[in-house]
């Protein structure tokens, strides 16, 4: 499905009636109306100073980067095609070192999702934890889990998308009344596919082994919503693979940062007013029905809520409140033991180093995020935003052969927030 630029350009050169070859205001190269990132690279940028970030900002103003994720020791940019020269001749004049981690973004897409899988020993659903799957595949694995576990799963759509597309809620219950419960979404942001893959995964090992888990995981009630944002999912995977917001109006300032319209400090530090930005926050606080079905079932629903967590990535963070300001909550040290064993259990697990604090400190702040609401308005006593692999070798676009090692450590990570939950 893959067309080179110069058979496009042919094509056009014959006179298409629509052509099929056009640029965004990004200045990517758009075919089929399928962005492609062809030329465009990541790079890795070392220890940069405040003066030098300002050369980054002005390089992202003018569109020839952006900004994917890290921290001023290793910042990553995306490098547009044609200003590869001319970022780096910024770069060395003012002093920044980098080195080019990813030469082609497109062809890194291309081999992330293996195409071809072998479905033939599923049973009853398509998830393979070795491919990332789209929306209906997820929606069909959830649906599947309420038939065949009728007494420990239940599926209820707790809202529509801008789109229409359902928000499903998985509950996890072996129905014990005096249970404690925890809330876990995925896919907030839609580039993010081992947000989704990693919750299914650890949805997947609690209900099928479930009298192998601990006590404390038993005696939860889980509540459970891989994709958050289903539109932005889809169109990540058909139209715009680093597509991060919902799908909210239309043409090039589409789309709303749905972890910047929760409405707790809703339109501080960190979120933008601006449409067309990629942190834009919304019209108001909950503007979305994505981020609007989450507060009403929380808030309409009457649980026994004790833990909160976000999976993004990716960055390799274990994040707690506040995200809107560098300041954090009077209990913020019960929220940083648990986040130091949590990072002692990935480590454990998979090998991985996570980095744990407050997220405005440890990250940069920004606000409207689900994690502080859920701490300032809905009272849960922890709340956490995990970040997922990797650290900056792909960024957002993980290889699917990422997918089991990420998740394992993820779980290991879960598992230690219920024992937190279920002695708070
Ligand atoms: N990468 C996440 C984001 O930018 C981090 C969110 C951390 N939490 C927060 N409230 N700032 O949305
Ligand atoms: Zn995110």
């Amino acid at each position: 499905m893959r067309c080179s630029t110069l058979i496009c350009i042919l094509v056009i050169g014959q006179g298409w009636a629509t052509p099929i070859a056009n640029t965004t205001t990004e200045g990517e190269v758009v075919v089929q109306g399928r962005v492609l990132y062809t030329g465009s690279q990541l790079w890795k940028t070392r220890n940069v100073s405040k003066e030098q970030i300002k050369v980054l900002a002005e390089l992202r103003d003018e569109n020839e980067i952006s900004m994917w994720g890290g921290n001023s020791t290793a910042l990553d940019i995306l490098v547009k095609p044609d200003a590869v020269n001319h970022v780096k001749e910024k770069l060395n004049e003012s002093g920044i070192t980098f080195e080019v981690v990813i030469e082609d973004l497109q062809k890194a897409i291309d081999e992330e999702n293996p195409t071809e899988i072998e479905l033939d020993d599923r049973r009853g659903h398509r998830l393979t934890w070795q491919a990332y799957h789209r929306f209906s595949d997820i929606l069909g694995y959830l649906d599947y889990l309420a038939e065949t576990y009728p007494d420990l799963c239940t599926v209820q759509t707790i809202g529509q998308s801008v789109q229409g597309n359902p928000i499903k809620l998985l509950k996890i219950s072996n129905g014990n009344p005096g249970n404690k419960a925890i809330w876990m979404d995925g896919g907030i942001h839609a580039r993010e596919w081992i947000s989704p893959a990693t919750v299914t995964f650890i949805i997947n090992q609690f209900v099928s082994n479930f009298e192998s888990e601990s006590s404390a995981v038993q005696n939860i009630d889980w509540y459970i919503t891989p994709v958050l944002n289903p539109d932005g999912y889809e169109y990540s995977h058909t139209r715009d693979r680093l597509w991060r917001k919902n799908r909210k109006g239309g043409g090039q300032c589409a789309g709303v940062d749905l972890n910047r319209n929760f409405g707790y400090r809703w339109g501080g530090r960190g979120s933008s007013k601006n449409p067309c930005t990629e942190t834009f926050g919304g019209s108001g606080p909950f503007s979305e029905p994505e981020t609007s079905a989450v507060r009403n079932f929380i808030q309409g629903n009457g649980a026994n809520w004790k833990a909160y967590i976000s999976f993004h990535s990716y960055g390799q963070y274990i994040l707690y409140p506040w995200g809107y300001d560098r300041v954090v909550p009077p209990d913020y040290k019960d929220l940083e033991n648990v986040a130091r064993k949590v990072a002692s259990a990935i480590r454990t697990t998979g090998g991985s180093h996570y980095t744990f604090g407050p997220a405005a400190n440890t990250l940069y702040p920004a606000s409207g995020g689900s994690d502080d609401w859920a701490k300032g308005s809905a009272k849960f006593k922890y709340s956490y935003t995990i970040e997922l692999r990797d650290n900056g070798r792909y960024g957002f676009v993980l290889p699917a052969a990422y997918i089991q090692p990420t998740a394992t450590e993820a779980l290991a990570a879960v598992r230690v927030i219920a024992e937190a939950a279920a002695a708070a």
